[in-house]
C-alpha cells in the first residue's frame, strides 16, 4: 500500500482568482498555466493498518500542525473514496533551489493525489486526478499535466465540471521562463486569503471579472498562432490586473516589494531595447519573466544586475505527474527517526 508520485509546479498565465465555492475550491473563473521541468515535489504515501493518525513529513521535517490537518482532510476524500480506513505516512520533498520560495502547494498537492490514490488502491484518470488535486488547492489541479494547461471553471455546484486539461495545440512550443528569485521568506497573506478579500473587498474585482474570459481567449489564439508577443502582452495585462485588485481591497495589501517593482521596470527597459521579454507575478513577490531561448542570456544579464535580485533559475515547459518506484524503504519505519524532530514552519 505504498507509492511514489512526482509533480512539477505551473505558473499562471491567466490567473485563477477568487473562489464561487471555498469548500470545493470552485473558482470564480478559468485559468491557463505552463508547467515548469525546474521545481517539483517528490511523495511517498504508505497507508497502513498500524497507524492510528496520519503523520506528513516535508522536506525531511514533521510538518506543522496546519498543514498536517490540511493533509488529512484530503487524505479522508481518499479513505471515503476507496472505502478504507487506513491512515498513512506522507513523505514529501520539495525539489527547489536551496531556500529558493518557489515551493509550491501545486506540486505538493497533485503529487499528494497521484501518490495517496495509487498507494490506495483507487484507479484514477488524470480528469479525477485533477479534480481531487484541486481539492487540496485550486492550482493543482493544472500541475497533472505538462505544458500549457487550461482549468475550465464549471458552473456546477457540486464541481463535476471543474478540473484541468492540457491546452490543445500548446505542445512543443520552447519558451523559456526566468524565474526571479527575490525573496524565500514566507509571504505574509497566502493565496487563499488574498483571494477571498479581494473577491469581498476589492473595487476592481468586478472589472477582474469581465475581462479575464476575454484575457484567456487571447492567450490561447497567441499559442495557437506562436504568438510571443501577442502571448506576453496579454499574460502580463492580467497579471497586473490581479495585482490591481489588491492594492483596491480592504485593507489594501500588496504581494510586490520594491524590488518586484525594479524587476518590472526592468523588463520594460530590455522591451524598449527591442528584446522581447514579459514577466508575470503571482501571489509573492518573486517575478516569472516570458521570453525566447534565444533571448535568454540577455534577460538575464539585464535582470540579474537589479539591486534585490538574489537568483535567477532558467525553466522550460515541463512534465506532468509520473510515478516512480519505490526506493523499497519502509516510510512506516522512518516515522520513528522524525519524532524527536523540529516541526517545519
Ligand atoms: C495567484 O491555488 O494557491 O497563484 O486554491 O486557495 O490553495 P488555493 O489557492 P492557490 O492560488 C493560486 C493563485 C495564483 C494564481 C494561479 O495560480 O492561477
Amino acid at each position: 500500500m505504498k507509492a511514489t508520485a512526482q509533480a512539477n509546479t505551473n505558473i499562471a498565465l491567466i490567473k485563477y482568482w477568487g473562489k464561487r465555492d471555498e469548500s470545493k475550491i470552485l473558482p470564480m473563473n478559468s485559468s491557463l498555466s505552463l508547467t515548469l521541468n525546474k521545481f517539483y515535489t517528490t511523495t511517498t504515501v504508505e497507508f497502513c493498518t498500524c497507524l492510528s493518525v496520519d503523520v506528513f513529513i516535508i522536506n525531511n521535517q514533521l510538518a506543522n500542525e496546519f498543514e498536517m490537518s490540511k493533509v488529512t482532510r484530503f487524505l479522508d476524500r481518499i479513505r471515503e473514496m476507496a472505502g478504507k480506513d487506513f491512515h498513512a505516512v506522507v513523505n514529501s520533498t520539495n525539489h527547489v533551489p536551496t531556500a529558493a520560495g518557489f515551493a509550491s502547494s501545486a506540486s505538493g498537492y497533485a503529487a499528494l493525489a497521484a501518490a495517496a490514490t495509487k498507494a490506495i488502491g483507487l484507479n484514477l484518470d488524470q480528469k479525477a486526478l485533477s479534480q481531487l488535486a484541486r481539492l487540496g488547492s485550486g492550482s493543482a489541479c493544472r500541475s497533472i499535466y505538462g505544458g500549457f494547461v487550461e482549468w475550465q471553471k464549471g458552473i456546477e455546484d457540486d464541481g463535476t465540471d471543474s478540473f484541468a486539461q492540457p491546452l490543445k495545440g500548446g505542445k512543443d512550443w520552447d519558451l523559456s521562463v526566468l524565474s526571479v528569485l527575490l525573496t524565500s521568506k514566507p509571504k505574509e497573506i497566502s493565496s487563499s486569503e488574498g483571494m477571498k478579500r479581494a473577491v469581498e473587498t476589492s473595487s476592481l474585482y468586478a472589472h477582474w471579472l469581465d475581462t479575464v474570459e476575454k484575457d484567456l481567449l487571447v492567450a490561447k489564439e497567441a499559442i495557437k498562432n506562436r504568438d510571443f508577443d501577442m502571448l506576453g502582452s496579454v499574460v502580463e495585462a492580467n497579471a497586473l490586473k490581479m495585482h490591481a485588485t489588491t492594492f483596491a481591497s480592504q485593507p489594501p495589501f500588496s504581494y510586490w516589494n520594491s524590488a518586484t517593482v525594479e524587476v518590472i521596470r526592468g523588463v520594460k527597459n530590455l522591451r524598449s531595447s527591442g528584446i522581447q521579454a514579459y514577466f508575470t507575478i503571482d501571489a509573492g513577490p518573486n517575478v516569472k519573466v516570458l521570453c525566447q531561448p534565444k533571448d535568454e542570456q540577455v534577460v538575464r544579464e539585464a535582470l540579474i544586475r537589479i539591486p534585490g535580485v538574489q537568483e535567477i533559475y532558467h525553466c522550460q515547459p515541463g512534465p506532468g505527474i509520473s510515478y516512480l518506484s519505490n526506493s523499497g524503504k519502509r516510510e512506516i519505519a522512518n516515522i520513528q527517526s522524525f519524532r524527536n524532530r523540529k516541526v517545519a514552519k
